[in-house]
């Protein structure tokens, strides 16, 4: 079966073919990401213009190069929220015209289970499982007895841990979006700055980042009143040890409360070196699945094998008066 996927819920414009959500034959992004960071964030309406200017060549692309055409694709499958309305809407409304324009079925795929369905382009996804959901706006622990079963366990009582890897970058001075920087300058530093591990040992599967954040904004404003020069690698590595340490041990306490071998890790911030080397090294009695970097982000692929998937549990198929939206909660099939 060949799934076209299409992406357009943020900053990137994307459109892939995949063949039985595992076959990546064309994955085409166009991250709009030079254009945001002179802004230090996603500006919402420029988003969903440079969408409007890239839907139609980032389709074209696709095409050429899994060496297809339009006729030969058998479902799309479109990203129908959760994310920034006017750029969804370009993307629900591109994928709208194809299928009318070539007589296809179309199915509408909720963002975030695109993510954890990134992985099953590179392994085998095997249940029961614990995904840990983890990117620029959710944090989530789910427990998922089966494909499209999603059981929410734990959530972020306030911001996600991609916006305080986002906002922690800014303080030290790093450009947007931040995580991937304070990833690189962690490695090159040391835990020195004994950040706290919030909500750790509260025998909750709940997580905050919003004190850990102040913490670093406070340690950053005190140390300059001061005169005091900080550590920005240490301080980044100490960011990351307290993510890390409370995201791994609240996911691997979880399928051991389960009795779950199976950990699937998904959404932007899984591209984290420090969180990938943490699951492998305290995880090692696990089957972690963690997708490469490529697929952590945004992009269409995810969409396609989480539509495949989704059209196999549930062949209901959305029509031509499917509507984005901004908010979406994750519904089992
Ligand atoms: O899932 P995603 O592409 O977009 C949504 O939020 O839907 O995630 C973007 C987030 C940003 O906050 C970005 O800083 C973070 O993922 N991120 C990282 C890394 N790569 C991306 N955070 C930490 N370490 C990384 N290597």
């Amino acid at each position: 079966m060949l799934v076209l996927g299409v992406e357009s819920s943020c900053d990137e414009t994307s459109a892939s073919i995949v063949r039985d959500g595992k076959e990546v034959l064309s994955c085409v992004i166009n991250s709009q990401i030079n254009i945001h960071e002179k802004f230090g964030g996603v500006v919402p309406e420029v988003a969903s213009r440079n969408h409007v200017y890239q839907v139609s060549m980032v389709f074209k692309q696709a095409f050429e190069e899994a060496n297809l055409k339009p006729e030969d694709i058998d479902l799309v499958a479109v990203t129908e929220g959760p994310g920034l309305i006017g750029s969804l809407l370009v993307g629900v409304n591109a994928a709208k015209t194809f299928a009318m324009m070539y007589h296809k079925p179309l199915i509408a795929v909720h963002h975030l289970v695109g993510h954890i369905y990134a992985n099953s382009i590179e392994h085998e996804m095997t249940f029961p499982a614990i995904a840990l959901l983890v990117s620029g706006g959710n944090t989530e622990l789910i427990y998922m007895k089966d494909h499209f079963q999603f059981e929410l366990v734990g959530e972020t009582l306030d911001d996600a841990v991609g916006e305080a890897y986002d906002k922690v970058a800014r303080v030290v001075g790093l450009t947007y979006p931040g995580g991937p920087k304070v990833d690189k300058l962690a490695h090159l530093g040391k835990d020195t700055y004994n950040l706290p591990r919030v909500y750790l040992e509260d025998g909750s599967y709940n997580f905050s980042f919003s004190g850990l954040k102040s913490a670093v904004i406070n340690l950053h404003h005190n140390a300059m009143q001061r005169g005091e020069e900080i550590n920005v690698n240490d301080l980044c590595c100490s960011f990351q040890a307290s993510v890390t340490e409370v995201l791994v041990r609240k996911t691997l306490r979880l399928a051991k409360e389960k009795n779950v071998k199976n950990i699937i890790v998904a959404g932007g911030v899984s591209a984290n070196k420090g969180l990938k080397e943490r699951f492998m090294e305290e995880g090692k009695d696990f089957n972690i699945m963690i997708p490469s970097i490529k697929y952590c982000t945004d992009n269409a692929a995810m969409i396609a094998c989480a539509g495949y998937y989704q059209y196999k549990k549930d062949p209901t198929l959305a029509d031509l008066h499917l509507n984005a939206s901004s908010s979406l909660e994750i519904e089992s099939k």
